[in-house]
């Protein structure tokens, strides 16, 4: 195949709005019908006795530690089909955020890209706190094809969320596609007001102060130090009295000891957490519901030093179980994509209600119950629950049943999105169309082609990262 050096970003704008910008049926009904229901739907209707004490949507989580709890995970949470995106098939999500923490949603995950506003057409960022004038920004695989705002704005939205909600522990997964170091993170945390909230492992156990339990088993320095052994993770009920109420897990971050300049951030910034030192995930590049699985794919290559708090040295057992006896939470990646070409994977919506199914029947093949329950048997130990799922399109399943399974709780206290007009069947017809779409420009002109050729072999790859797999095996990139 001979080399398409085309000039083709001169494109952009002509694919562009067959992606971002298709036309929305109906877009200011469905905006003004949206803020209508949610403020009705918002007031408190159900005038409910409150119990006691309630952690994250339940009285019975307020004393099990973090580890022993299920956590629902938006996947690429910023990234919404709605009108705001005009549909986007590049949306991940219904509903923002804030909208899904409030509905019970506690883990929200993100690409995050570093922008240089000098080389890029967009005037909206304003050049402060990335050193050499860039910013942290929200995209979904380029900036120029989905960019959801500064990450420090939307740091600000959590920190008020988490604010009214004094009882609430949220996690936070960030992708750094672009592999800055600690301290352009760190800063948007600061900015956003954030960082006080982080949960630094070793101090804020109960224990720090006077038994070493905590702070013993977790890599001895407290502060900034590269604590890959097993974090000693405290109860919901501690970080809430300690108001170290966000857990934030980056991948990746540069190792501690490859600057004196992180050795510094870490230490300014010790609630930055290195993902891959703490988490290991199930693959994430499914096409067909039935590949979903409970073995390790990420971190590769990793062999993990029993913790030998179970006395069990699980040296033959699978990648999973080891990496469980390590102490590392597993996370469990339960989205299934379209793929449209080889190369253009998008979310897929249409399955989504079977795949988000609390259903744990064998027959439910895919759904999330079953997933979740397979691994706890594969996993073979009262200890291993999934700790985080992360799925597409959360409303639906609804996914937060089959996690509310998981942890044997009934939910309290949270609020339902607020039900767009036409729904989002009907938003969905138009994600089908803007896919086929897609593909109709792609054949219909060579141009388009080398365009699409152009966008994934020069930005590794647009809405597929399983395609970025062999550059970045340390799992840098990621959906
Ligand atoms: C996890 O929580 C369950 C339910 O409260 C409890 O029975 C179990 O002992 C806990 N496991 C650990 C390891 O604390
Ligand atoms: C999230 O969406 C809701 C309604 O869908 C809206 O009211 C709210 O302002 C949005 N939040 C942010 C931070 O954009
Ligand atoms: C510290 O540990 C000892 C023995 O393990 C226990 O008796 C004591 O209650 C603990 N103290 C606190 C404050 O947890
Ligand atoms: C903490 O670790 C040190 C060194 O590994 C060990 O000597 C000490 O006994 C430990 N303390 C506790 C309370 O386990
Ligand atoms: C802990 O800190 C001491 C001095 O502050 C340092 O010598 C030691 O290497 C640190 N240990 C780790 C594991 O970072
Ligand atoms: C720590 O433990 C003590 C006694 O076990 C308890 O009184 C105190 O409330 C706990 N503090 C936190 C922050 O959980
Ligand atoms: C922590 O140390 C381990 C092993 O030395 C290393 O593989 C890892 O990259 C380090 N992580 C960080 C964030 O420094
Ligand atoms: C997912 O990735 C694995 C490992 O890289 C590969 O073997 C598998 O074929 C991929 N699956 C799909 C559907 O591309
Ligand atoms: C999915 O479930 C929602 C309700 O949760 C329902 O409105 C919608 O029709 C279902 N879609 C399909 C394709 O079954
Ligand atoms: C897994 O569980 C089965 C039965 O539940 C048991 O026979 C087997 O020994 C367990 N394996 C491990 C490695 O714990
Ligand atoms: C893992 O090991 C295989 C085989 O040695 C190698 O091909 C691959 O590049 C390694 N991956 C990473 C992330 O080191």
């Amino acid at each position: 195949m001979a080399k398409l050096t085309v000039h083709a970003l001169l494109l952009l704008p002509f694919l562009l709005p067959l992606v971002l910008a298709a036309p929305d049926p109906n877009p200011q009904a469905e905006i003004t019908t949206t803020s209508t229901t949610l403020t009705t739907s918002s007031s408190p209707s159900t005038p409910s006795p409150t119990p006691s004490i309630i952690c994250n949507n339940s009285p019975d989580l307020c004393t099990r530690a973090y580890n022993n709890i299920t956590h629902l995970g938006a996947h690429d949470s910023p990234f919404v089909r709605d009108p705001s995106t005009r549909n986007s098939v590049a949306g991940n999500q219904y509903y923002n955020a804030t909208v899904a923490l409030s509905a019970g949603v506690r883990l929200l995950q993100a690409q995050v890209h570093f922008s240089n506003p000098s080389s890029s057409s967009s005037s909206s960022a304003s050049g402060e706190g990335g050193g050499d004038g860039g910013v942290l920004r929200l995209c979904h695989t380029d900036c120029r094809l989905m960019d959801a705002g500064r990450l420090e704005d939307w740091l600000g939205t959590i920190r008020v969320w988490l604010e009214g909600n004094g009882n609430e522990v949220v996690t936070l997964l960030l992708v750094n596609s672009d592999d800055r170091g600690r301290g352009v993170f760190g800063e948007a945390f600061e900015r956003a007001g954030l960082g006080r909230y982080g949960f630094v492992p070793g101090s804020t156990s109960n224990s720090t102060t006077s038994n070493s339990s905590g702070s013993n088993s977790s890599g001895s320095n407290s502060s900034g130090s590269n604590s890959t052994g097993p974090i000693a993770w405290p109860t919901l009920q501690t970080l809430i009295t300690a108001n170290t109420r966000l857990v934030v897990f980056i991948a990746s971050l540069p190792a501690v000891s490859s600057s004196a300049q992180e050795t510094a951030d870490s230490q300014t910034y010790p609630y930055l957490l290195n993902e891959f030192d703490h988490v290991f995930e199930t693959a994430y590049n499914i096409t067909d519901p039935s590949a979903f699985n409970c073995a390790l794919d990420r971190p590769a290559n990793t062999t993990f030093s029993s913790s030998s708090t179970s006395g069990t040295d699980n040296k033959e057992g699978t990648l999973a179980q080891q990496a469980l006896s390590a102490g590392r939470l597993p996370l469990l990646n339960h989205f299934v994509y379209l793929q449209l070409t080889p190369d253009i994977w998008i979310p897929s919506a249409s399955g989504v209600n079977a795949t988000n199914s609390p259903s744990e029947a064998d027959s439910d093949v895919g759904a999330l119950g079953r997933h979740i329950k397979t691994c706890r048997q594969e996993w073979n130990s009262s200890s291993s629950k999934p700790v985080f799922v992360l799925v597409d399109f959360y409303n639906h399943g609804p996914a937060i049943e089959a996690v509310d399974r998981a942890n044997g709780i009934v939910g309290v206290g949270r609020v339902k999105e607020p039900v767009p007009s036409s729904s989002s069947s009907s938003g969905e017809q138009w994600n089908q169309n803007q896919a086929w779409a897609i593909i109709l420009a792609s054949v219909l002109s060579a141009v388009s082609l080398a365009m699409v050729w152009y966008i994934f072999r020069n930005s590794r790859c647009w809405v597929c990262w399983g395609c970025c797999g062999q550059n970045h095996p340390e799992g840098y990139y990621r959906n």
